[in-house]
């Protein structure tokens, strides 16, 4: 288990019993996405439970990122009935179940593979609004040996939220967890 000075602070620590404090207090962005994949790696060391590791970033990112609106995960679940998201663990409001890929900003990252960064959710042909105060929104593929395994749903109240570096940093993220998912 790493430890990381000044992002883990054990509350108690009674056998396998582990209770996290983190503290992100970062001066400026890239300090603080330095500080939470730090926290990030951390908080999945050791643990195999997809769920368990989604619903703990989820929270992670939550507490941490300002002005987020809605912060989890949809899953990759496509079977019989064809390629389809499934919603996972989340912080916000909740949100829709199913998203076709394709539909929406979750679909199109789902579809393409590729991080979708969108300044005005209103602006975006096929946009799913779960959340009546979202107006932009970050989509980061989750991909593992190439296979897409769930998408990361970032959403914000404020239009052009978020910037090539929170894209870039969220990509990081993303690496972190995609073992662990
Ligand atoms: N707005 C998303 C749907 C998911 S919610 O934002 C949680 C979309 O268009 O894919």
């Amino acid at each position: 288990m790493a430890v990381h000075p000044g992002l883990l602070h054990f509350g108690r620590n009674d056998g396998d019993v582990r209770v996290y404090d983190f503290r992100i207090e970062a001066a400026d962005k890239a300090t603080m996405y330095r500080d939470l994949a730090s926290a990030l790696e951390g908080l999945v060391a050791g643990e195999t439970d997809a769920v368990a590791n989604m619903a703990n970033a989820a929270a992670l990112i939550w507490e941490t990122l300002p002005d987020l609106n809605w912060a989890g995960f949809y899953r990759n679940v496509s079977g019989d009935s064809g390629p389809e998201l499934v919603l996972g663990p989340f912080q916000g409001r909740p949100a829709c179940v199913r998203i076709p890929f394709g539909q929406g900003v979750c679909g199109a990252a789902a579809a393409t593979l590729q991080v979708q960064r969108i300044d005005d959710v209103h602006a975006f042909p096929g946009h799913i609004a779960c959340d009546s105060a979202s107006n932009s929104e970050l989509v980061v593929p989750i991909l593992r040996d190439g296979q897409l395994i769930a998408v990361l749903d970032l959403d914000s109240p404020k239009k052009a939220r978020f910037t090539e570096e929170d894209a870039a940093g969220c990509v990081r993220l993303a690496e972190i967890v995609a073992p662990v998912v």
